[in-house]
């Protein structure tokens, strides 16, 4: 069972925005007043053509060029050429990232955080087997760590009494479909209970390789309603605050899964697989959930993730 932690203090979440943006960002503000500027020279252009376009433009320039309307242009493009001027400076003095701190809300935040008042996080990494879920999750735990959160990782099925029950069922021979749900489910409670919401009370970042999103997937591909098993986990599971698909295509999958010297077990025969690969991206619809291509190398996969967490570590 985890120990008590210092919860952060305030549940502000900081968006980091990466190289990439901030040259976009210079670009757009210097976009913009350039757009202005031409318009405006057009507009004085465009009154000296002759007969009708003249008038017509001519009329337009006259009706925008009242003291007011000026005297607001041009404070409007003072002011964007402040903004960009900053941005300008703050890239050659070589500032290591702009930080914006946004309130809570502009996350979706689901039960996790809410069990500790805002300062737990709770994610969840799925997606069929072969996705790199488990290194992903580690690598994620380690880069909340080196910002000086504490995290806590953990998979499903556990190691638990269930959870072992069921692993050997993976490969002595499968369950029916009502059991083996009856035994996630019991598997889940008893982490729920033990680890998953005190962690998260005491304000923890808990990162699951696996939740019930899988019993969705698994199950639901062997026949169950998938509403049904929903139901039955979210009457005890907290809802992640994010939850991401590792998405990737069946062959692929199996391709990995043969390359790392293991062979797919009962739970991963290609049909099956194609199923739940359906059912986890038909979950992408959820406001809490983020589809990550999962096709890319680790690297580029665990910076989907991070971005999605609304902040890249600046290098
Ligand atoms: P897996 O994450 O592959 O564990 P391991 O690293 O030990 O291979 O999980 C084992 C299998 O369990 C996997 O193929 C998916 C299946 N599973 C379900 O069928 N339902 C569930 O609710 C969960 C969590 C897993």
């Amino acid at each position: 069972m985890p120990s008590n932690p210092d919860p952060l203090p305030s549940p502000i979440v900081s968006h980091v925005l990466p190289e990439s943006s901030r040259v976009r960002q210079v670009v757009i503000g210097t976009g913009i007043i350039v757009v202005c500027g031409a318009l405006i020279i057009a507009l004085a252009l465009l009154r000296q053509l002759p007969g009708f376009a003249g008038e017509f433009f001519g009329k337009i320039a006259g009706m925008l060029s009242t003291p007011l309307i000026m005297e607001g242009a041009i404070g409007l493009l003072g002011f964007l050429a402040l903004l960009t001027f900053n941005h300008i400076r703050r890239l050659r003095e070589g500032d290591d990232f702009v930080t914006l701190d946004v309130p809570e809300t502009d996350f979706p935040l689901g039960d996790g955080a809410a069990a500790s008042g805002g300062s737990g996080m709770f994610i969840v990494l799925e997606g069929i087997d072969g996705t790199g879920k488990s290194t992903h999750v580690a690598r994620l735990a380690e880069w909340f760590r080196n910002q000086g959160r504490e995290a806590v990782t953990s998979f499903e099925p556990t190691r638990g009494p269930w959870g072992n029950k069921l692993r050997e069922s993976a490969s002595s021979g499968r369950l029916s479909p009502d059991e083996e749900l009856e035994l996630f489910l019991k598997d889940r409670r008893e982490h729920v209970e033990q680890l998953i919401r005190p962690s998260l009370e005491a304000g923890k970042v808990v990162i699951l390789d696996r939740y019930y999103f899988s019993t969705m997937a698994y199950q639901g591909a062997r026949g169950i309603d998938i509403h049904d098993i929903r139901a039955r986990n979210e009457a005890f599971a907290p809802k992640p605050d994010h939850l991401f698909i590792l998405d990737l295509d069946v062959d692929t999958a199996l391709a990995r899964i043969g390359a790392r010297g293991d062979t797919a077990n009962e739970f991963e025969k290609r049909e099956a697989l194609q199923k739940c690969r359906e059912i986890f991206l038909s979950l992408t619809a959820e406001p809490f959930a983020h589809l990550v291509d999962a096709s890319q190398s680790l690297d580029a996969v665990q910076e989907q993730i991070r971005s999605c967490l609304g902040a890249i570590k600046a290098e």
